[in-house]
């Protein structure tokens, strides 16, 4: 540890909204590092209070650090800057509106609610010129927020793509490691703590909509809401679609994926979408395996990065903010802001209809002459090409695989309905999206 510079500067007081994993972990790094943050920012650091429920409970803080009354401390005289790690819409939003209408900077790892209401905070933030930091609310400790807002600021970003859930990509980890099946592995899950007791946020793929929302607001200059985005999760996902996967040399994996595309009409659009996907094995992608989370920026000049690293947990998701809160206080300290919110581009979202991919069509088919000339002819009936097609297993147990090119989802919508009409085809067993390979 190095000394810090002369402690007569005005210190900066911040409040941490907040004691659970990540809260803690904060704690700790303020109190245990409180000399390098001093000589960093410049001032000293100094943590005014700590908001919990429950003040009783012991928590190897100062007595004294606890309140319960998070309204009390926010509009504290002494407090500049605002942790907010509770999680949740209410009451973090007024608590966060209410740090920022005082001028007072935010730092918030909470997904949701930046998700849902980033217009509101936005131009709270704006108006008081404050700053409102939010590198933890996406894929943890891993650094994307920032590559996206200030250093590819002089950039086109194209294309994000990132696997921004550790819980659904631990299961599906697991289900490709061990031929299990989706239950099993959500079980395991849970019992190793990676899974929440409700884990329909996470497997219905709500979280990572709502980290796409941010990523895709910060990429393309544009105001979008979790609300805007295509959703799937992963709980109809199948051992027998991750085999089906292996066979072809893929995996599969839960994207969130944030695209520039062009309308028929040649105007920008941009597409941003959350569902799981067939990822080819030799995709930076697929070797993702367990809880990490990594993202893929392709930008018109710097072409294509990869961010890695660990999505949650206590300390990584602190170390997250604490770079933020680093950087506001910095501000604080020289009296700047820094960047706010940028939608100057207003793109339009596409509609998930008008969105092509490539998909895996799975069908449970009679074995006899004729049906794959009848099933290939409703694929070219409504102008879906196909890329390939396998015959897996014979008589009863015959299935067919067919891999199209470039897609519209309301063209195989369309498809997939009518081949369900077929006689010869027994069920369709799965679609499933491919992404990560040329046409
Ligand atoms: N529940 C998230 C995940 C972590 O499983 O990745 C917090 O965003």
């Amino acid at each position: 540890m190095t000394s810090g510079p002369s402690d007569t500067v005005r210190p900066i007081g911040v409040a941490v909204l907040g004691m659970g994993n990540v809260g803690t972990e904060v704690v700790r790094i303020l109190r245990d590092h409180a000399v390098d943050l001093h000589s960093r920012v410049g001032a000293p650091v100094v943590l005014r209070g700590i908001a919990v429920r429950n003040v009783e409970i012991d928590r190897g803080v100062p007595a004294e650090l606890l309140t319960a009354d998070a309204e009390a401390l926010v509009a504290r005289d002494d407090v500049d800057i605002v942790v907010e790690v509770i999680g949740g819409i209410d009451p973090p939003r007024e608590l966060i509106l209410a740090a920022l209408n005082a001028s007072k900077s935010v730092v918030t790892a909470n997904k949701a609610l930046l998700a849902d209401y980033t217009g509101e905070l936005a131009e709270a933030a704006e108006r008081n010129r404050a700053d409102l930091y939010f590198e933890a609310a996406v894929a943890g400790a891993i650094p994307v927020v920032r590559p996206l807002m200030q250093s590819l600021a002089g950039d086109q970003v194209d294309r994000v793509v990132g696997i921004v859930n550790g819980t659904t990509n631990f299961i599906l980890s697991a289900m490709d490691d061990t031929g299990a099946d989706y239950a099993d592995m959500l079980g395991e899950a849970t019992r190793l703590g990676y899974a929440e007791a409700d884990p329909t946020a996470d497997v219905q793929g709500y979280d990572a909509a709502a980290k796409a929302a941010i990523l895709a607001s910060l990429a393309f200059h544009t105001r979008v809401t979790a609300a805007d985005v295509y959703r799937e999760g992963i709980s109809k996902v199948t051992a027998d679609d991750l085999a089906t996967a292996r066979a072809l040399q893929c995996t599969v994996k839960l994207l969130a994926i944030c695209e520039r595309v062009v309308d028929p009409e040649g105007k920008e659009r941009i597409s941003v979408r959350v569902y799981p996907a067939l990822v080819p094995r030799e995709h930076p992608l697929a070797s993702v395996n367990g809880a990490f989370n990594a993202v893929v920026v392709e930008a018109a000049n710097a072409g294509r990065l990869m961010f890695y690293g660990q999505g949650a947990g206590g300390a990584p998701t602190a170390s997250a903010v604490m770079g933020d809160l680093v950087m506001a206080a910095r501000n604080k300290f020289y009296g700047g802001r820094g960047p706010g919110e940028s939608t100057y581009a207003k793109l339009p979202i596409a509609p998930m209809g008008d969105t092509p991919t490539r998909y895996l069509v799975n069908l449970h088919v009679e074995d006899r002459s004729g049906v794959l000339s009848r099933v290939a002819a409703e694929f070219a009936a409504h102008e879906v090409s196909i890329s390939t097609v396998r015959q897996e297993g014979a008589g009863e147990g015959a299935r067919l695989i067919v891999v199209t090119h470039l897609a519209k989802e309301s063209a195989l919508a369309e498809t997939v309905a009518a081949l369900a009409e077929i006689e010869d085809v027994i069920a369709v067993n799965s679609v499933l999206r491919m992404e990560g390979t040329e046409e």
